[in-house]
């Protein structure tokens, strides 16, 4: 930190709005940038992050183990996002690196799509798109193409944190749905705000006739949403996962659909990402899947950026991120 501001090397690893960019200049840093939309191979992104000290990185870059010890001599990763699944924060830790993460200011835009995906699932829309574009809306039909509505029914929330909330709040104004959630601890406030009800996560299965996940992502809920949970939800329940691909089974989630133990599925992530264009989940009339668009605002976006540059900026200014995922770094 005694360094001058031009001493800085900042390496920013994906294409990103310029505000963050232009935050790093003000400061003086001096910033690089990968400059193509198709991710950076691996070695390139080794051999930049060396020339730096710090990164500005997204999810894309597996940012695991043998990269933190590659590059160990960094001062600060600060990802493009509010979750960090993509970054091995123990051994950043452990060598004594800061971790800085965007939350807040995408919480609207993922709100959002979990909302538009459980109405498109609940009402077969992007199945009912794929008819249209393969000429096949002959005549109107009374008893086909049914979907089932939501007014009065209950969400259950898997993760009530911020975009939780949002998700619940649109889901009570817009349908009066009943709220539940399951957590690993209560949340009093949201449970005031919302009349929200803790359940235990069988009740949570049981009970959700729109079942939603907005948890992070840890080794804890690495396949949570598997055969046995769907076995134990309503056969007329419809899952919706915008948080990360890898807290639901796909495997399962496609035997569940097809053997009619859950009606219908939203997912903006998948597993693997990106989903191949031949997974039958992409054919089935009462799913709903977009390629992991949740904070793909212009807004939210260019809230990502600019928090982005100011974990960095807070990081060489006033030896701290102001979005730590990593508090643990200070006690080395
Ligand atoms: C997030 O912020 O975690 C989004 O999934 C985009 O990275």
């Amino acid at each position: 930190m005694n360094k001058s501001s031009t001493d800085i090397k900042v390496f920013v690893s994906s294409v990103i709005p310029q505000i963050g960019i232009d935050l790093l200049k003000q400061e003086g840093f001096t910033v690089t940038t990968w400059d193509n939309l198709t991710p950076i191979p691996r070695d390139i992104l080794i051999e930049k992050t060396k020339e730096c000290n710090a990164l500005l990185a997204t999810l894309t870059g597996k940012l695991d183990a043998h990269f933190m010890n590659e590059c160990k001599h960094l001062d600060v990763i600060s990802n493009f996002g509010v979750g960090y699944d993509n970054i091995d924060v123990a051994e950043a830790t452990r060598l004594g690196i800061s971790v800085g993460n965007t939350p807040g200011v995408l919480t609207d835009a993922t709100a959002d799509i979990a909302f538009g995906l459980m109405i498109a699932a609940s009402r077969k829309m992007f199945f009912m798109h794929k008819k249209i574009l393969r000429g096949e809306w002959k005549y109107f039909t009374p008893t086909q193409n049914l979907g089932i509505e939501l007014k009065n029914k209950t969400l259950g929330i898997f993760g009530l944190g911020r975009i939780g909330i949002e998700m619940a709040k649109r889901c009570k104004g817009a349908y009066d749905m009943k709220v539940i959630y399951h957590n690993r601890k209560q949340n009093a406030e949201a449970e005031k705000l919302l009349d929200a009800k803790y359940v235990s996560i069988d009740e949570l299965l049981a009970q959700s006739d729109v079942l939603s996940v907005h948890s992070a992502f840890s080794e804890e809920v690495k396949g949570i949403f598997n055969k046995d949970a769907f076995s134990k939800m309503k056969q007329t329940s419809i899952f919706i996962n915008t948080s990360r691909g890898g807290v639901h089974n796909e495997g399962d989630l496609i035997e569940a659909l097809n053997t009619k133990k859950i009606w219908g599925a939203g997912l903006d992530v998948t597993n693997p990402e990106p989903m191949n264009a031949d997974n039958p989940l992409l054919q089935m009339d009462t799913v709903a899947i977009l390629p992991h668009i949740g904070s793909a605002t212009v807004e939210a976006r260019d809230g990502m950026s600019r928090l982005a540059a100011e974990n960095i900026i807070g990081f060489y200014k006033n030896g701290r991120v102001p979005n730590l995922v990593n508090p643990e770094v200070f006690k080395k």
